[in-house]
C-alpha cells in the first residue's frame, strides 16, 4: 500500500481538491486498492466542515466529486502513516517540518514538484474570485498526473 496525504492550511480549498482529483485518478487508473488518499490542513479552523463551496463547485465542473470530504487537521502521527505528504504551499510545508519526526522515513515535500515545477506553490484561492479556483485545478490535475506515474514506476 502507498499512501498519501495532501496538505493545505484550511483542508477547504487546495487539499481537498487535490485529495479528490487524485482520488479519481487513481480509481481510474486500476489502483485503488494500492494507493490510500488523504488531506489535511496544518491549521485547526475549519476542523469537521465540508470544502468550500466554490471549490466543491468548480471540481464538480471537472467531474471530480469533493461532496464526501470533510476537514482535519494534521499531526504527528501522520508520519507514521503516510509515505507521501505533500504541502501545497511553503508555509504549510514549514508547518509540517515543524511537526515531522526527526527519523521520517517518507516523502516530505512540495506537491508542485509533481508538476515538475519546482519550488512552487499552489496559489491560496480562499481570499479571491472563481479563477482562483479554476487556476487550482489546473497545478492540481499537472501534478497529480505527475504523482500517479511516480508512484506506478517507484512500486
Ligand atoms: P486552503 O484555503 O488552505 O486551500 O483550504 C484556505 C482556507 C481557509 C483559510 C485560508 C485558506 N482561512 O483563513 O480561513
Amino acid at each position: 500500500m502507498t499512501r498519501v496525504l495532501f496538505v493545505c492550511l484550511g483542508n477547504i480549498c487546495r487539499s481537498p481538491t487535490a485529495h479528490g482529483v487524485f482520488l479519481h485518478k487513481v480509481s481510474r487508473s486500476g489502483m485503488a486498492d494500492l494507493i490510500e488518499v488523504d488531506s489535511a490542513g496544518t491549521a485547526a479552523y475549519h476542523i469537521g466542515k465540508a470544502p468550500d463551496a466554490r471549490a466543491t463547485a468548480a471540481a464538480a465542473r471537472r467531474g471530480y466529486d469533493l461532496s464526501p470530504l470533510r476537514a482535519r487537521q494534521a499531526k504527528p502521527v501522520d508520519f507514521q502513516r503516510y509515505d507521501y505528504v505533500l504541502a501545497m504551499d511553503s508555509q504549510n510545508l514549514a508547518d509540517l517540518r515543524d511537526i515531522c519526526p526527526a527519523d521520517y522515513q517518507g516523502h516530505l515535500g512540495l506537491f508542485l514538484e509533481f508538476a515538475g515545477l519546482s519550488g512552487a506553490e499552489v496559489p491560496d484561492p480562499y481570499y479571491g474570485g472563481d479563477a482562483g479556483f479554476e487556476r487550482v485545478l489546473d497545478l492540481v490535475e499537472q501534478a497529480a498526473d505527475g504523482l500517479l506515474q511516480r508512484i506506478r514506476t517507484s512500486r
